[in-house]
């Protein structure tokens, strides 16, 4: 079978060079990485946010995962509606127009966090055992969060009417250093608990993303945490995403 040729959006960020590294190690995906500005691997320049520059960027293309926004709850208006709502438009309109098969959008776990931080914060408290599920009314918690569910409904709508199939990932917590006891003794130790996820799971959830059959899904992406909020059930059957790792075998030690 010829390899997935797959662009990356925001390929130098924090999870697109997780991506870069862990996706095209089978050699099933051939990627077009896209970024701001250049950078310290070849790249192709684009400003999702301008129609000038999307246009025919995709070309090509049998998928595209889009990483690139601002990525920040606090972000205000302006950046949001620039980055994340303007380009998601842009993004998805260059999927239409070229012809991709399938848009796999990072969204968020902040799309459910007045569910789970903050009108309830004892939700994080893993003797409640909470396990939201994927149908659960949203309760985003920024513009942040809203921008993110905008994109999953600009996502169903564009895969109802137009073809593009379109996999949401509600991203939990995933960084650089892929060590959620970095966080320990802070006042994020038990979000990060919640929520965190490791890089190999991060890759293996968008390698399932990439491959899955399906027109429109949503799917909660962390690691199999013990103190989880969301559930993985649903996950599992809708992405066939099984996570490997824990956050709490990491605080362990
Ligand atoms: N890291 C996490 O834990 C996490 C959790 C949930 C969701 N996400 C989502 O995953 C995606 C990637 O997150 P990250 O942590 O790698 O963020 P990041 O800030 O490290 O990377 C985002 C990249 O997007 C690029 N970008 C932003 N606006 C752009 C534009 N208009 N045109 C072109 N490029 C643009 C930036 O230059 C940057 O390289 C984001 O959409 C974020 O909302 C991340």
């Amino acid at each position: 079978m010829p390899a997935q040729r797959v662009g990356i959006t925001g390929a130098n960020g924090t999870i697109g060079r997780v991506l870069m590294k862990g996706l095209n190690v089978e050699g099933d995906c051939e990627l077009t990485p896209f970024t701001r500005r250049p950078v310290d691997f070849p790249s192709t320049i684009v400003h999702f946010d301008s129609a000038a520059e999307v246009e025919g960027a995709f070309q090509n293309l049998d998928a595209v995962i889009h990483l690139a926004a601002d990525p920040s709850p606090s972000a205000d208006w302006e950046r949001i509606r620039t980055h994340n709502i303007d380009a998601m438009y842009l993004v998805l309109e260059e999927c239409r127009r070229a012809a991709v098969k399938r848009l796999v959008f990072a969204s968020t776990n902040h799309t459910m966090h007045g569910n789970s931080i903050l009108t309830t914060p004892e939700t994080l408290d893993a003797s409640t055992a909470v396990r939201m599920k994927l149908d659960d009314p949203p309760n985003p918690d920024s513009y942040y969060a809203v921008s993110k569910l905008f994109g999953e409904n600009l996502g169903k709508l564009y895969s109802e009417q137009h073809g593009v199939e379109f996999v949401g990932l509600r991203i939990g917590w995933l960084t650089a250093g892929d060590d959620p006891t970095a966080f320990r003794g802070t006042a994020s130790e038990d979000y990060m608990r919640a929520m965190f996820l490791s890089h190999r799971d991060c890759v293996e959830a968008h390698r399932c993303a990439l491959k899955v059959e399906t027109r429109f899904l949503l799917a909660y992406v962390i690691s199999d945490n013990d103190r989880r909020v969301f559930d993985l059930e649903e996950t599992a059957a809708v992405l066939g995403f099984e996570p490997q790792d824990n956050a709490e075998d990491y605080f362990a030690h």
